[in-house]
């Protein structure tokens, strides 16, 4: 109803616009001819106005890379495969430090500047509406990962003594290869990493043939054929042990961790493989080609659910992180959001996965977990904010999460179990691959239970203040 609205206002404005100026004087907006042909600095996300980029769509990269852990030195070739949403006289790529050597479209060389981490690219010739074309980057130097000033600490390709842990939430992979670095813009990804012999270099999806080795180095070749936001993309390497099989429900399972955590490689490939089938029967069937996880020796404390291969730094990851770190392949990854206020639909729903974790185990039941946050005194920095608006200074606060989480628990309180597990179901079929907000979210709720929740989100997502039960 709201939509439709508005849809009818934004209608009504572009005709009266086109009334207004006349469509035959051909000669007249030039200025605003040449600003619709470059493409914009920024994706569109009012919270981070120059993360990603607007004017065309990716639908590929393919990222050719060598990294010398000892040089710290990373050599990379970025194919981007991309569609023009409008005439594009140039449009921006995102990149974080490194000398660019040479960019090309459509094997046409190109001329392009850099500003910040905007890389600006101008082709030989405008492209058109709707065209379809490749952009090309090579680019060398020692990567820069992002400081963050909040809770995050460093994220991006971060080097470490025998290679690199890599986890870019929310927005570092720039740090390693050019592209429309957010969440809105998904594509498929091709992996040709190379690195010295003895290392190994672990990616999203599975690896395309036998690793080659020669000359002392071994290249490593992975595909992720499911659409993936750049932040979950990753190439980690390392000395790791491997464990490889296929869980019982089918799912092919890789588990990898530094020798350092040799002691956790079984429990990792166990809990990955029977985690990811439990959730398959709670969440709908697993949306990707493979499962697992990596235990690498950097201590960030943290774990990011990198696709396909959930990264866990420096320690060994119990069933509860793996849990969680899981779900978001359903909340997150196949379905995400398209602006990072809607954080909550990850992280509230993979918290919540945690709780139907330990119900499923028989050890708590969620009720006792929302209970333990509820019981939290009025003054607790949960309540002052609301996680339904997750903010750009403070993205990743522990109530996008705990108080996230709590959302779903009064929803599901509200609805009735069936209905609630009818909806999650609902939710992860009808976007699998796709980009979501929490008014979608909410309206689905409503539709499935046949119930007004409005006040029920209100009060759970966005107001600073307890709700009242
Ligand atoms: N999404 C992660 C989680 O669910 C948290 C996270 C955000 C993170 N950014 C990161 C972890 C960067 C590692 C690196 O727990
Ligand atoms: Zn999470």
């Amino acid at each position: 109803m709201r939509s439709t609205k508005r849809q009818a206002a934004v209608l009504l404005a572009t005709l009266m616009g086109a009334l207004a100026c006349g469509p035959s004087d051909g000669a007249a907006r030039p200025a605003e001819r040449l600003s619709a042909q470059a493409g914009a600095p920024g994706i569109g996300d009012a919270d981070f106005p120059l993360d990603g980029n607007g004017g065309y769509d990716v639908s590929h990269y393919a990222l050719k890379l060598g990294y010398t852990p000892a040089g710290r030195r990373l050599d990379g070739v970025a194919t981007i495969q991309a569609t023009a949403k409008q005439s594009l006289t140039r449009f921006n790529l995102d990149l974080k430090g490194f000398k660019v050597s040479e960019v090309s479209v459509d094997g046409a060389a190109a001329t392009f500047s850099r500003a910040g981490h905007e890389l600006t690219v101008a082709p030989a010739a405008p492209l058109r509406q709707g065209s379809a074309f490749t952009v090309k980057v090579a680019y060398a130097g020692v990567p820069q990962p992002v400081v963050d000033s909040s809770n995050l600490g460093r994220y991006g390709f971060i080097p470490t003594p025998d290679g690199a842990f890599v986890a870019c939430e929310p927005n570092g992979a720039r740090t390693w290869f050019p592209g429309n670095d957010h969440p809105a813009d998904k594509a498929t990804f091709d992996f040709e990493i190379t690195v010295p012999k003895g290392v190994t270099a672990l990616a999203n999806g599975e690896l395309t043939g036998k690793p080659r080795t020669s000359g002392g180095k071994t290249t490593f070749t992975w595909r992720e054929a499911h659409p993936m936001t750049t932040y979950l993309a990753t190439a980690t390497v390392g000395k790791f042990r491997l464990r490889q099989g296929t869980t019982p429900g089918g799912i092919r399972n890789l588990a990898a961790v530094d020798p350092k955590f040799a002691g956790s490689l079984d429990k990792l490939y166990k809990l990955s493989a029977e985690i990811t089938d439990h959730w398959g029967t709670v969440f709908g069937r697993y949306p990707f080609s493979s499962t697992g996880g990596v235990v690498d020796d950097f201590s960030a404390g943290y774990a990011l659910e990198n696709q396909t291969k959930p990264l866990y730094g420096g320690f060994e990851p119990g069933a509860d992180i793996i849990a969680h770190e899981l779900a978001h392949q359903w909340f997150g990854n196949s379905l995400s959001i398209k602006r990072w206020k809607d954080l909550w639909l990850n992280e509230g729903f993979a918290t919540y996965a945690e709780w139907l974790w330990a119900e499923h185990k028989g050890t708590g039941t969620a009720d006792a977990s929302f209970k333990s946050f509820y019981e939290r005194p009025a003054n607790d920095s949960i309540w002052a904010y609301p996680p339904g608006r997750a903010r750009p200074d403070d993205l990743f606060n522990e109530s996008v999460y705990s108080r996230g989480a709590m959302t779903l628990h009064a929803l599901r309180g509200a609805i009735g179990d069936e209905t609630f597990f009818e909806l999650l179901k609902t939710w992860t079929s009808e976007h699998q691959y796709g980009s979501v907000t929490t008014e979608q979210f909410v309206a689905l709720a409503e539709r499935m239970s046949g119930k007004q929740l409005d006040a029920l989100f209100d009060a759970w997502l966005f107001q600073p203040k307890r709700p009242t039960l």
